[in-house]
């Protein structure tokens, strides 16, 4: 929702016009390719989890490549390619139509499918890393086609290698496996009690979950069509348990998750709320009023506005919990308060 402007945009609808990239940011005098590294090249997909400056000084790449296509079908499952620029959501409901489970606990995240491996998606349980096969990218470092494994990727808590190299991976294509014998994921607490009310739990199929997450999806999350934001705006952060224990003396009903290695999850969204920061307003920047990890544009905001938000809520949430959150978006650079 925040109104950004590149100083050069380009579409990109074929994979083979990914290789030039570096080089024609350079030509049209957006930064060099110093270090091999396209400082001036930014690739976007969706641009529903990026915080964007008013002036983006890069050429902008906006990856629109499209297709959909299954690679594999065999006794372990389905593997399905789709093209970076293809929307996320129409890719699980593609799959949920065919009765390939695997995607549903996915449903509904904005942006697109070469998007989703930058943060590594995840929802209700399922992070893109659980299914993902193999994705093809270009480095515009090293200059050549690869194809990465999810070894190479290194996924972690919405994070990537990607993520952490900004600038270096164009992504073309990701391969995803869509496991047989499909098994429902309903250990988080309100798909359970949501698909528990699905006609007969053994009967449940992939449809029955993908329609409960839009349920509890549009209940919770602020549609950024409607009313613009990047979903969580913060990571829940992780802890160690001494650190927890501190914690869970002083605030009783605090919510965490215990972490394979003895470490827990906090969940953001309650630290800020506890904090009273749901509803609130700072300018035109604003917290959403059904979710606290979730900052909203009422309207007209600028960058600067929703960082100096987020500024304020880190402040207030370190001094009170001693903990700090870190950003869930790619911020821009240029976009700080
Ligand atoms: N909570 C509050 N107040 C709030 C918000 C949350 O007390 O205002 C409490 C809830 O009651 C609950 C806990 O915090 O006990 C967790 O809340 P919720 O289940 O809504 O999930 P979340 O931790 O806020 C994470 C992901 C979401 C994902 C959901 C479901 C992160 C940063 N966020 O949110 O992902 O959809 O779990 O799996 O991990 C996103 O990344 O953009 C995103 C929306």
């Amino acid at each position: 929702g925040l109104t950004s402007h590149a100083a050069r945009y380009v579409r990109i609808e074929r994979a083979d016009a990914l290789p030039a990239l570096a080089a024609a940011a350079e030509a049209v005098g957006c930064g060099t390719a110093a270090a091999g590294r396209a400082a001036g090249l930014l690739l976007l997909g969706g641009g529903s989890n990026v915080v964007l400056p008013p002036e983006v000084p890069a050429l902008v790449a906006h990856i629109a490549l499209r297709g959909i296509r299954v690679l594999r079908r065999d006794a372990g499952g389905t593997v399905v390619e789709a093209a970076a620029g293809e929307p996320w959501h129409a890719l699980v409901e593609y799959c949920v139509g065919q009765g390939w489970g695997g995607l549903e606990n996915l449903a509904l995240i904005p942006g697109t499918v070469g998007a989703a491996p930058v943060q590594n998606i995840g929802a209700y349980g399922v992070e893109l890393a659980d299914r993902f096969e193999s994705l093809t990218a270009f480095d515009l470092q090293a200059g050549r086609w690869v194809e990465m494994a999810a070894g190479d990727c290194r996924f972690g808590y919405r994070d990537s290698v990607f993520k952490r190299e900004p600038g270096r991976w164009a992504i073309a294509a990701v391969r995803l496996r869509l496991p047989a014998p499909w098994r429902p994921v309903l250990g988080y607490p309100d798909l359970s009690a949501d698909a528990a009310s699905a006609p007969g739990r053994a009967g449940i199929a992939p449809r029955d979950v993908f329609d409960a997450v839009c349920r509890i999806r549009r209940a919770k999350l602020p549609d950024p069509a409607v009313l613009g934001n990047a979903g969580s705006f913060f990571k829940n952060p992780v802890v160690d348990a001494a650190t927890h224990d501190a914690l869970k003396a002083r605030f009783p009903d605090l919510v965490a998750y215990a972490q394979p290695g003895g470490a827990y999850k906090l969940a953001a969204g309650w630290l800020i709320d506890r904090r009273g920061w749901k509803g609130r307003r700072m300018g035109p920047a604003g917290v959403h009023e059904r979710q606290a990890l979730v900052l909203v544009n009422h309207g007209g905001a600028r960058a600067a506005d929703i960082m100096a938000l987020a500024a304020a809520i880190q402040t207030d949430v370190q001094a009170a919990y001693g903990v700090w959150l870190e950003p869930e978006p790619v911020v821009v650079a240029g976009a700080g308060a």
